[in-house]
Order: structure tokens, then C-alpha cells, then sequence
């Protein structure tokens, strides 16, 4: 007989019919009632059992994530908040679980506990949810792109290059780190190594992107991506997820048309195809912001922030517009910023773009041209000689979303930048064939996925938005 989905049976209003379910027991009650999952939705079915004509053995095995198989007789629920249910006729254990060893019991654990858990904890409601809105998110950048004419292209994972110029990286070697060979000057010699080269993990795909975008004119990359820095925030993963896009003829103000017609598509997305699991979640966020205190709860529920973000524009700052908010609020005049907001030309700090966002904007905001000297050497000078066409998305609860730019497309103007910082050109000849060979104004972004993930779910630690987090001391799974 053919197996039903969870979801199919509970929207199906084809009553007294025979119907065949397999799935994992949620909870068992009264040795009557299975709640049963199976992952197609957030809902479980009831599965009503007839305790009178089944072996006690059998119900004895009915126990919380029990895997089994379930042939009944669809009818309509006579219990409150659920429409139909399963009258079963025929029950088979196919994995049984062991209710004293199984560490997720169906009663509310905390989120680290889970964490130490996570092959177990997509087992949870909400660890399900928030994994079934990341991947309808996943498909709404996919379905975005390639309905606007965009190419996925598919960056190397392994690479030479430095794309950010932060050394952040994680070095890829097939040496046996004891006894890596040396040269002349004392120091490991790569070029026997297995690339010939000193290689590392990606912190980017953008330099190859670019070249890509001069032929394909619009690219899109979705992939892993690799930073060795030592933050240990609720914001930063070693390893995460980056959507970029990069378009050929695009300056700054296409480039943050895109990137904001971007977000509010896919959050239209999920919030037409997610309804289940976002309600779950809104209530969820709103049980937990009641355990703050007053002060500290945010203002909006997580639908109505969904709905405000995809259906309002962006404010749109630049730096030096930024900089003086910031230099004249209250929080830099009491002195209550960490790093306090004095001179021009200062790196923005976390603390610092959720003020301009939660409490002076409230909304997401595009802040641009910021000083040449905090930015990537990619980015396109201004006039002014001092600020480039750089441009970061900052959202409510998160900070920095995104952060992409006009490229600088003049090839003298890129060498002696490249000079100043000490890169090397030879590194990137082939970056540079890109200004030589046909070069065009050309902009992009990066999008850190988790950082979504995070803000559409109101999950409120990024090492509960990916499945295996990577973070400082931590690889486990
Ligand atoms: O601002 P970033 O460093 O920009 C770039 O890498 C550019 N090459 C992008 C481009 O123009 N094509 O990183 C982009 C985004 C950040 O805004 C943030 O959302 C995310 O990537 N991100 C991280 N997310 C999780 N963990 C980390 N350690 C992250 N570092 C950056
Ligand atoms: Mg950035």
C-alpha cells in the first residue's frame, strides 16, 4: 500500500479510507494515543491505538522516538485542534528506542543541552522547524536568482588566494605537520606540497565570481565558505554558508536595489510556503521574550517582523551620515559604548550598527561609502579619495547581513592600491586580466545564509540555525 506523508494525511479530508504511515513517535499517551512525526510538518497525527485488542508487549514499545509503521483508518478527530486522525488497525515497531538511555525527552530542554545533542535534536519541534525554513529559504535564493536571469556558478572550495586580505584562513597542506619539508631559507617549502602552492579553505568566492560575471554578466555563488577568526559570538560560525552575487554594469545603487529586492523576495517566500512552521516559531519567540525583562523584549513578534522587513524599504545611510548619528546619540555621549564613537574613519562595531538599526531607524539599513581604509582593496575609490562604494546591510538583532560593493574596474587605480597594502600582483594576475581584457563597472555582495536563517526563524544563537555548527574548540559531529 502506498505510504502517505504526515502533511498529505492532515490537509486530505478522504474520511474512512485506508491509509499507511510511517514515522517516529512523539509521545505516547493513556496507551491510547500516538502523536506521530515524520517530518514532512511541523504538526504531528494522532494515531488512535485499540488498547483492548493489542499485546502488552507491543504497547510497552510504543515510546517516544520509536520508529514505526501505521496502517489505519483516516477519520475525522473528535479531539480539540486537529481535523483528522488515524484509527490504527495495524502497528509494526521498526526501530524501538530505549526510553531510559533516549536523551530527548518530550519535555523543554535548553538550547545548549541540544547542542551537545545535535544528531538528536532535529528530532525537536523546533530544531525541525528551523530546518525546514532553512531550507525553503535555501530554494527561495535558488528560485530568485535563476527566475532573474542569473548563473549559479560553483567557486573553489580550496584556494590560493586571500579574497578578503583579513589572513583569516584555514590552510589546506598534505604535509605530515612533523615533518614538512624545508627550503634553503629555513621555511616550509610548498612547492612540494600536493598544489605546488600554499593553499587554503575559501573566505570567499568573490574574486572568481567576478570573473565569471564578465562573461555570464549575472552570477550568482551559494556555498561553504571558511574563517579562522577567534570570535566566539552568537553571530560569527568557522565555517557558514555565502550567497554572492555578482552582476556586470551593476554600480552601488543596482547593487543595493538587489540586494534589498533579494531579501524581501525570499522572505516572501518563506513566509507563503512556511506558514506551519513560522506560527510555531513566532509563538515560541514569544514565550521566551516573556522571560525578559520588559525593557528587554523586542517590540515585535517574529511574523510581524517578517512582514514589516518584506513589505518596508530600507533606509538607506551613508558612513559620514551614520557617523554623526552616532557621534551625537545619547548612548556615545553617556559614554556607553564600548568603543566609543570619536574620529572619523572608525570601524563601526556591532554595538554601534544595532543603534543605528533598533533604536534610531527601526529597520534594516544600507549604510554606504564607508572609509577606504576599513574595507576590502577590491572596492571602487571614490572621488573624495578618502571613502569607496562599499555598502553593508544591517538588520535589527543581527547587525551586518551583508557586505558587498562597487568593484574598483580601473586597473591602475586597483595596483596601486593593491601596492599600498602589499599584495601581491602575481598572486592575482588572472584578477587583474579581468581589468585588462574588456573591464566594465561591476558590483556584488555577500550574504552570510545563517545570518538569515537566524533573523527568519528568531533563533537567537547561529549554532542553532546550521546542523553540525563549526565554531572555536568545537567540531563534534
Ligand atoms: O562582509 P564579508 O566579509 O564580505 C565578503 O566576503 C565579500 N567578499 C562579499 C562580496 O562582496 N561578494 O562577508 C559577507 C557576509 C557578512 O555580511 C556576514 O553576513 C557573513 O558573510 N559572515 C559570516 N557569517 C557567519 N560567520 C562568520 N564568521 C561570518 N563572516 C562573515
Ligand atoms: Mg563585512
Amino acid at each position: 500500500m502506498k505510504r502517505s506523508s504526515v502533511k498529505e494525511l492532515l490537509h486530505s479530508d478522504k474520511f474512512l479510507q485506508e491509509v499507511h504511515v510511517k514515522g517516529w513517535v512523539r509521545t505516547f499517551r493513556s496507551n491510547r494515543f500516538i502523536a506521530l512525526n515524520d517530518g514532512s510538518t511541523i504538526n504531528n497525527i494522532q494515531c488512535v491505538v485499540d488498547f483492548e485488542n493489542t499485546e502488552e508487549e507491543l504497547l510497552k514499545r510504543i515510546t517516544t522516538s520509536a520508529a514505526v509503521s501505521i496502517t489505519g483508518t483516516l477519520t475525522e478527530s473528535q479531539g480539540k485542534g486537529q481535523s483528522v486522525e488515524i484509527t490504527v488497525t495495524k502497528l509494526e515497531i521498526l526501530g524501538d528506542s530505549n526510553p531510559d538511555e533516549y536523551p530527548i525527552q518530550p519535555k523543554k530542554h535548553s538550547l545548549e543541552f541540544l547542542r551537545e545533542n545535535a544528531h538528536l535534536r532535529i528530532r525537536t519541534n523546533t530544531f525541525s522547524a528551523v530546518m525546514r525554513v532553512r531550507s525553503a529559504l535555501s530554494f527561495g535564493v535558488h528560485k530568485y536568482f535563476q527566475e532573474n536571469g542569473f548563473n549559479y556558478v560553483n567557486t573553489p572550495i580550496i584556494t590560493g588566494s586571500d579574497a578578503e586580505g583579513a589572513g583569516e584562513m584555514f590552510h589546506v597542506s598534505n604535509f605530515d605537520t612533523n615533518k614538512a619539508p624545508l627550503n634553503e631559507a629555513g621555511e616550509i617549502d610548498y612547492t612540494q606540497d600536493f598544489f605546488g602552492k600554499e593553499t587554503n579553505l575559501t573566505v570567499s568566492g568573490q574574486l572568481e565570481a567576478e570573473t565569471y560575471a564578465m562573461a555570464l554578466g549575472k552570477v550568482y555563488t551559494f556555498g561553504p565558505t571558511f574563517r579562522a577568526e577567534n570570535s566566539n559570538t552568537t553571530r560569527h560560525l568557522a565555517e557558514f554558508w555565502m550567497i554572492e552575487p555578482e552582476v556586470a554594469f551593476n554600480d552601488l545603487d543596482a547593487n543595493m536595489d538587489l540586494s534589498e529586492d533579494f531579501i524581501k523576495s525570499v522572505l516572501g517566500y518563506v513566509l507563503e510556503n512556511c506558514k506551519d512552521d513560522l506560527a510555531f516559531l513566532d509563538n515560541r519567540l514569544t514565550q521566551e521574550e516573556k522571560t525578559k525583562p520588559q525593557a528587554q523584549r523586542s517590540e515585535m513578534g517574529l511574523l510581524e517582523k517578517l512582514n514589516f522587513v518584506a513589505n518596508n524599504n530600507f533606509k538607506r545611510v551613508s558612513y559620514t551620515e551614520a557617523f554623526d548619528i552616532l557621534r551625537n546619540s545619547k548612548p556615545n555621549k553617556k559614554k556607553k559604548f564600548q568603543f566609543p564613537i570619536t574620529e572619523w574613519g572608525v570601524d563601526l562595531q556591532s554595538e554601534h550598527e544595532r543603534y543605528l538599526v533598533e533604536k534610531h531607524f527601526k529597520c534594516p539599513v544600507i549604510l554606504f561609502d564607508y572609509p577606504a581604509k576599513i574595507k576590502a582593496f577590491y572596492m571602487r575609490l571614490n572621488d573624495d579619495g578618502k571613502t569607496v562604494r562599499a555598502m553593508d546591510v544591517l538588520f535589527p538583532g543581527i547587525g551586518e547581513m551583508v557586505g558587498g560593493s562597487q568593484r574598483e574596474e580601473r586597473l591602475d587605480v586597483l595596483k596601486a592600491k593593491m601596492a599600498d597594502l602589499n599584495i601581491d600582483e602575481e598572486e592575482l594576475w588572472w584578477y587583474l586580466d579581468t581589468r585588462k581584457f574588456g573591464t566594465a563597472v561591476h558590483s556584488g555582495f555577500g550574504l552570510g545564509f545563517e545570518r538569515l536563517v537566524l533573523f527568519t526563524t528568531g533563533m537567537s544563537n547561529i549554532r542553532d540555525v546550521i546542523p553540525f555548527p563549526r565554531t572555536p574548540q568545537n567540531a563534534e559531529f
